[in-house]
């Protein structure tokens, strides 16, 4: 970061001597006023609950620009990445920062695939389960888990067992994720195979069975992994805030990104696509299209605690471009499979339209997000819906290594430890229970 002409100064209407901050540039967006200086000149803190104006970090690897709707993983444009790339290609420039070239891509892929098998152990964890179990529940366990096997990679400061541990979840998420499926199918687990991509490889574990191998249709393999893309990174979104603050503490990378795991199920965030299907099953079963009207009030009235799953978003006051390349995808799959008159995708569609000509929405700067189409694609493909967030959770793994690994490779990281506003009681003494 440069250090800008530009200073701000801080004054106090009660006459205390003004205060000046530094202000530093980023390569793009918006300038930060540095205040790390401002409690010990000041004795006091800021109050950002929320974090609606705080940079908690400077970093190089996604870009957001909310009111464009732009979306840069490296400096690359989501809408080019999606189209142009596949996920390995992303997972090597999310974490190095460039684009390998084929041979690159062919040994970072090798690399990735061949750390694809989880430690027989790991089935027994999910036996704790009931099989009705949430994914994430079991998700949220089973990576924690893993840093019960990996001792040789769990020192977050060395900078080889950075690497192996990032590889090792990159790969081994697919195989827990399905591992989970499988168990609330109370189907046979399939191990992974190694010549397939990794998203093919994935959809086999899913759908293969013993009993029958899955023949793999492009267009949906495609789209699994252009799934995986869209979600792979995100900036200083709450589970990638998570994942830093966690491992700012040194403990190792697979409890840092079970943390993550955690915070993702939130229907404010990942949980927003199962919610979003789920909202739109509802309508469905209520009457539709016809009842659209009937649910935007709903939205619209604050006592109803009801929201718009998959609109609206901290960031973006534009359309996200994640969920334009979402549609767009939706079609492709929807149209292969002859589900072009699929009356969820048209529902959502016209929910969309009209939300987008409401001035609730329009004047609250409220689009479709990432999560908003992701659920009818996934739904589509064969994915249940409870396991959608388990996938976002797949994806984003590379984005939480990345940024984790960033972190504590800047020599200036500190653990994080927020301050407060106390509002409680102040010192008293206690009174004996006799006379309470
Ligand atoms: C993800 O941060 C990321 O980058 C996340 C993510 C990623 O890739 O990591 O992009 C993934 O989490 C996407 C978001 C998925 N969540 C949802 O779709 C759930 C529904 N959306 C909302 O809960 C909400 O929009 C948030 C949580 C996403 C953002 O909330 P903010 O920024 O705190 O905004 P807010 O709640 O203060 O809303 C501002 C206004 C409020 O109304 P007023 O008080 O001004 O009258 O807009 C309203 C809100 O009530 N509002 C909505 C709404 N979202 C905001 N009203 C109805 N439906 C909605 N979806």
């Amino acid at each position: 970061m440069k250090l800008s002409d530009t200073k701000a100064t801080l004054s106090f209407s009660n006459g205390s001597p003004n205060v000046d901050l530094p202000v530093y540039q980023g390569s793009v967006g918006p300038d930060v006023i540095d205040i790390r200086k401002l409690y010990a000149q000041t004795g006091m803190f800021t109050y950002d609950p929320g974090f609606m104006s705080t940079a908690a970090c400077q970093s190089a690897i996604t870009f957001i620009d909310g009111d464009k709707g732009e979306l840069l993983y490296r400096g690359y444009p989501i809408e080019q990445l999606a189209t142009q790339c596949d996920f390995m290609e992303t997972c090597h420039l999310l974490l190095y920062g460039e684009l390998p070239n084929a041979e690159g891509k062919q040994k970072f892929s090798r690399n990735v695939t061949m750390h694809t098998m989880v430690n027989e152990q790991m089935q027994f964890f999910l036996r704790g389960f009931r099989r009705d179990a949430h994914p994430m529940a079991i998700m949220t366990g089973l990576v924690g888990a893993l840093s019960a096997f990996y001792h040789d990679s769990t020192d977050i400061n060395n900078p080889e067992h950075r690497e192996v541990a990032a590889i090792r979840l990159i790969a081994k998420m697919p195989t827990l994720v399905a591992m989970a499926y499988k168990y609330s199918a109370g189907q046979p687990y399939m191990y992974p195979q190694n010549d397939l991509s990794y998203a093919g490889n994935f959809m086999r574990m899913m759908f293969a069975t013993p009993c029958e191998e899955y023949q793999p249709i492009e267009v949906l393999v495609r789209a699994m992994d252009r799934i995986f893309i869209l979600h792979a990174d995100h900036e200083q979104n709450a589970s990638t805030s998570t994942v830093r603050l966690c491992g700012s503490s040194g403990t190792n990378p697979f409890a840092a990104i079970a943390a993550g795991v955690a915070c993702l199920w939130g229907p404010a965030h990942g949980g927003a696509n199962e919610a979003c299907l789920n909202m739109l099953y509802d309508i469905q079963r209520q009457g539709g299209v016809d009842k659209i009207g009937e649910f935007i009030k709903q939205v619209k009235d604050k006592n109803s605690g009801v929201k718009l799953m998959g609109f609206g978003h901290r960031v973006y006051k534009n359309y996200d471009p994640r969920a334009k390349l979402m549609q767009e995808t939706c079609k492709e799959v929807l149209d292969n499979l002859g589900l072009h008159n699929d009356p969820l995708f048209k529902l959502a569609m016209a929910l969309e339209k009209i939300a987008l000509e409401d001035e609730y929405f329009v004047s609250r700067k409220l689009y479709p997000n990432v999560d908003y189409y992701s659920g009818i694609v996934q739904r589509a493909i064969g994915i249940p819906v409870s396991l959608f967030t388990a996938i976002f959770a797949l994806a984003r793994t590379v984005g939480w290594i990345a940024q984790l690994n960033e972190m504590i490779g800047d020599p200036e990281y500190k653990i994080g430890r927020p301050r407060q506003l106390f509002t409680g009681s102040t010192k008293r003494d206690i009174v004996p229970i006799s006379k309470r």
